[in-house]
């Protein structure tokens, strides 16, 4: 929770919750507060010398249970521009794999002092449990189909940095919402903010009764396309499918790919964000991934930046500067 501080007259908050474990038990300010924050931290990275003294002598340690490029990475570099030290450890590699409990592996990682632990992992629900067990700060990186907080806060970032707002504006959610802990994180988030969400997808890949959360839901791709400011992209999640749910990626890409001729229905200042892996030619052609109106490497910048914040702020420490003054 971000709780309100009076100084002078103008009210600032403190961030004073020990983890980050999803958006839907953040507010709004709160949020709020992370976007600022992260933006405070987006100078750093276009320094000759990209790091600050945040978190100096703080450690992380990275826990993927599950493959990860951007989340990972981005936390490694956050972690070390921040002066962080930070430990990457993941199933394989660990005694896990001789049959150590995820508990166990925490509270040894516990004895060894550490601060912040990033944890992705395959099952909804671990991050929690381990927070509910640890001393240490948990951020959340991606708990099965559930939430994966920080892609949604690096996607709301982006959407603010290119639209100057997220109030008012129609998103529009299109693929495999049903395995997504990216759809779930950017329907808390985006909603909170303002925004109007529709999803859209094969119906297998819809859950049932997702408008219960405020959602509307089509499953006609030109409806989806013709009334967004934003188009977010999903891929399917084969590896959490207990049952092929549509009949093949030609068939999804016929249906619900995205190519130049059904982008040319969008908006003339639609933006397409994809969170990746991208399946290119599947949920999205490569001349529109890396095309004019695509903001996915920018979704990656701002994800260091993001991550910097979520970091410093469930470390509870002061910046340099505050702490000098
Ligand atoms: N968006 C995302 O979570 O990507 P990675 O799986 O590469 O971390």
């Amino acid at each position: 929770m971000a709780m309100t501080v009076q100084t002078g007259t103008t009210p600032t908050l403190r961030w004073i919750k020990k983890d980050l474990l999803g958006l839907r038990e953040l507010s709004a300010d709160e949020i709020a507060f992370i976007l600022q924050t992260a933006e405070s931290f987006r100078e750093v990275s276009l320094r000759p010398i990209k790091k600050v003294p945040t978190l100096r002598g703080k450690t992380v340690v990275n826990l993927f249970f599950e493959p990860s490029t951007r989340t990972r990475t981005s936390f490694e570099l956050a972690a070390k521009r921040l002066s962080a030290d930070i430990v990457n450890l993941s199933a394989q590699g660990s005694s896990l794999s001789k049959g150590e409990t995820v508990l166990d592996t925490i509270r040894n990682l516990e004895a060894l002092k550490v601060d912040i632990l990033v944890i992705r992992h395959g099952s909804a629900g671990v991050p929690h449990l381990i927070a509910s067990q640890a001393s240490s700060s948990v951020i959340n990186a991606g708990d099965g189909s559930h939430e994966h907080p920080t892609q949604a806060l690096l996607d709301l970032f982006t959407i603010q940095q290119k639209k100057t707002r997220i109030a008012g504006l129609q998103v529009s959610i299109i693929g495999d919402i049903a395995h997504s802990r990216v759809a779930r994180s950017n329907i808390w988030g985006l909603m909170k903010m303002g925004a109007c969400v529709t999803v859209c997808g094969p119906p297998p890949l819809i859950p049932h009764r997702i408008e219960d959360l405020g959602v509307s839901v089509t499953y006609h791709l030109e409806e989806a396309i013709r009334q967004a400011d934003v188009l977010m992209l999903l891929r399917i999640q084969h590896e959490r499918q207990e049952a092929q749910l549509v009949p093949s990626l030609r068939e999804y890409r016929m249906r619900y790919g995205i190519d130049r001729e059904r982008l040319a229905k969008a908006k003339p200042d639609v933006l397409i964000m994809h969170p990746g892996p991208v399946n290119r030619g599947v949920e999205l052609d490569s001349d529109v991934a890396d095309g004019p109106y695509s903001v996915i490497l920018d979704q990656v910048t701002n994800g260091l930046a993001v991550r910097m914040a979520v970091l410093y702020l469930v470390s509870g420490g002061l910046r340099a500067d505050e702490q000098e003054g």
